[in-house]
């Protein structure tokens, strides 16, 4: 892969000079969804596939990019004295927006580059394909241009990129688990302190499968931001009865004991759902901690149901997807992952049983729905690294 990147950079845009070879990974979340923005847990782990970008510095203050995920776009330019979304720019939004980051952050670039980018994550799976190249170009320009800043600071960057130049409300689990992301391990993630600790993920004769629905969904134009704002709703409509920073802040019995601060059914539903998903979360990782797998599936169950029927951001799709798995027998748990309304599902399936549930839910998917689904078995990686 390396050897491909660079050969089709060196054909665009010349072999002479410093040139880098980048990779960022993508990520999976297994438990712990729509909980970011809520102050509560998360519990992601980056894969072992994600961004490779081929990267040199230029000496004037043009930026050249190129995806190989997008050919027929051909080279985009802009220039670092003028970064600005632009509906033209595409997926070049996303770099242009970390650029700008960082000088919002002080950390001004003297100079453009070209820039060639692979992405091996399936675009628009919510496997976090835009986090993964804010956080990739995040580590470039650190690495370029000499910035003094943690992977920790690349994850805030990346997030501050998404809302403030790219529209997109979101948390910070996507970039946190790409820009901290460990070997043969998921992350808890208090997203109201950002304390973490490593788990290993140790499933013995398991393997961690994704289930890609192929319906395309971009956050920006999906029900995301309607959804965290119904949240700070109801979040400001407990706080007159109850002193909590964060809907994260209550147990499952608190929340039925306040509930009725909230002045509307549909409101009532999200926020079960951020409260009792946070409180699945930790319960989960301690069940996992126990060694409890069959239990730590449940939970993953249980989210299903709650994100489909109190949260609804699942849809027929991704509903039929889960659904087919629960019946497999094999299959230790299985549910939506991501932002929802599309993308993909996350399940853990036995390894005997892994070629039965590719067949049965993908021919079972594409009678209902009509195209066919995407199977990957997935490997969790490390954070983003330079390769050569
Ligand atoms: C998207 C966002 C994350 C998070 C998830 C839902 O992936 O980018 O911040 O909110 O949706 O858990």
């Amino acid at each position: 892969m390396e050897q491909d990147v660079l050969a089709k950079f060196k054909e665009l845009f010349g072999g002479e000079g410093d040139i880098g070879v980048y990779f960022a990974p993508g990520r999976v979340n297994m438990i712990g969804e729509h909980t970011d923005y809520n102050g509560g847990h998360v519990f992601p782990c980056a894969l072992t596939i994600g961004t490779y970008g081929v990267v040199r510095k230029r000496e004037d203050h043009k930026l050249r990019f190129y995806s190989m995920n997008f050919e027929e776009l051909g080279i985009l330019e802009a220039s670092i004295d003028d970064l600005k979304p632009e509906k033209d720019a595409d997926w070049t939004n996303y770099p242009k927006g970390v650029i700008w980051a960082f000088g919002e952050k002080g950390m001004k670039v003297d100079s453009g580059m070209d820039l060639l980018l692979f992405g091996n994550i399936p675009n628009g799976s919510g496997l976090s394909s835009s986090a993964s190249v804010e956080v990739l170009t995040g580590y470039i320009l650190k690495s370029l241009y000499g910035f003094d800043v943690t992977n920790q600071d690349l994850a805030l960057i990346g997030q501050y990129s998404e809302n403030h130049f790219n529209g997109v409300n979101c948390g910070i689990m996507d970039q946190f688990a790409i820009a901290m992301g460990k070997q043969g391990h998921a992350i808890f993630l208090d997203t109201a302190t950002l304390d973490y600790t490593y788990a290993p993920i140790k499933l013995e004769n398991a393997k961690i499968v994704i289930s890609c629905s192929n319906k395309k969904r971009g956050l920006g134009d999906s029900k995301y931001n309607e959804r965290r704002s119904e949240c700070e709703t109801a979040l400001a409509e407990l706080q007159q009865v109850v002193g909590i920073n964060s809907l994260g802040d209550l147990t499952e019995e608190q929340f039925e004991q306040y509930k009725s601060a909230i002045k509307d059914e549909v409101r009532v539903k999200r926020a079960k759902h951020a409260v009792y998903e946070n409180q699945r979360t930790m319960k989960a990782v301690e069940a996992l901690k126990n060694n409890d797998v069959k239990l730590f599936g449940e939970l993953m169950n249980a989210s299903h149901v709650s994100l489909r029927d109190d949260y609804e951001v699942t849809g027929v799709e991704l509903d039929t997807l889960v659904e087919e798995a629960w019946k497999i027998d094999g299959v230790i748990g299985s549910r939506m992952t991501g932002a929802g309304f599309g993308g993909c599902t996350v399940s853990i399936v036995k390894d005997e049983a892994v070629d039965t549930f590719i067949e049965e839910v993908g021919k079972a998917y594409k009678d209902k729905i009509g195209y066919a689904a995407d199977f990957y078995v997935v490997e969790i990686g490390d954070g983003p690294r330079k390769l050569a």
